[in-house]
């Protein structure tokens, strides 16, 4: 059978916070660490969402890496909301990688979404046979449930746990392209308003190297954590990003642990335990 072979991932033992470890994870399922490079067999692999911010990357360097790739989204003919294309783009998958959104972060819009796509895409896989399901969720899903986008991440998850589908779900922390929304949502006049929530924002690129990484290795059957390699309340976030913008706004921050409309643990949106880290810097990223 042909052959790939591809640097896969950069991905570096955190340390800095006293993460040595996966969380959870299969004990028998070793991660490697550093540099490395794997030899793998061509796999079919499709990405749901594989137009959107993440998936496109994800497509570009599944593919690039001699895989056969196909990006799943309605602008591509697959809808798994209404299961339109999918059993067609599942033929011959052996794994599902998925980056999908819903249309809206709001409650109720993000809950059907996600319950009613999960169940149409495990289904799906099920008949399809497929080996491996991937899940791209966020940190703070156990922490905020009360969020309807959180809990409908939650329901997300859920589903492929309980589906018999081996599966892989990474949890990310915000990406950096995030910061956007953050202060676009904030800012009163020539003002930021942000709370010390504390932050740990990862680039989308360290994201997609991860999913990849996993993607053509064994399923974990279990959850890990990814975040960015720096920690610090939000509003040092903002003002990084502000100054390599030359953006003479004022940075006002507050203790009131707010989350665009939810208040939330000022530690909700970083790892509480082990996580594995990204490469690029949040300030390198905002000054390129
Ligand atoms: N933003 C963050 O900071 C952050 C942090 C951690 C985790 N995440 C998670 O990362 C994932 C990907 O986020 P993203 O920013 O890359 O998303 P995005 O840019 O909004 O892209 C969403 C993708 O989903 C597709 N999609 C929408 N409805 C669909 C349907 N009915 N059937 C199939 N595909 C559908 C879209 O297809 P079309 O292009 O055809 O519309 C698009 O390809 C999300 O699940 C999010 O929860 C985000």
């Amino acid at each position: 059978m042909a052959m790939a072979v591809w640097n896969a991932s950069n991905f570096t033992k955190q340390s800095g916070l006293q993460s040595e470890t996966l969380q959870g994870g299969d004990k028998n399922a070793k991660h490697a660490y550093g540099t490395i490079k794997y030899k793998t067999e061509i796999m079919k692999i499709l990405v749901i969402g594989g137009t959107g911010l993440i998936g496109r990357q994800l497509v570009n360097k599944l593919s690039k890496a001699g895989h056969n790739v196909k990006a799943g989204s309605p602008s591509t003919g697959v809808d798994i909301l209404t299961g339109k294309g999918l059993a067609e783009a599942l033929k011959d998958t052996e794994v599902v990688i998925d980056v999908s959104n819903s249309p809206t972060p709001d409650d109720e819009v993000a809950i059907h979404f996600f319950r009613k796509a999960g169940e149409n895409l495990a289904a799906a896989e099920k008949a399809a046979g497929v080996k491996h399901h991937l899940i791209l969720s966020i940190v703070g899903t156990d922490v905020a449930p009360y969020i309807g986008y959180l809990q409908a991440k939650k329901e997300q998850e859920d589903t492929i746990k309980q589906s018999g589908i081996p599966f892989t779900i990474v949890r990310a922390t915000q990406f950096h392209e995030h910061i956007t929304t953050l202060v676009g949502f904030g800012t009163k006049d020539n003002e930021v308003h942000i709370s010390t929530l504390d932050y740990q924002p990862i680039a989308a690129e360290d994201v997609v190297a991860y999913l990849a990484k996993a993607a053509v290795e064994a399923p974990l059957n279990n959850t890990v954590e990814i975040a960015g390699p720096d920690r610090a309340p939000m509003p040092e976030f903002v003002k990084t990003y502000l100054k390599a913008k030359a953006d003479n706004k004022t940075v006002v921050a507050n203790d009131e642990n707010r989350y665009f409309v939810h208040t939330i643990p000022k530690a909700a949106l970083v790892p509480a335990g082990s996580f594995i880290a990204g490469n690029l810097r949040f300030e390198d990223w905002a000054n390129n």
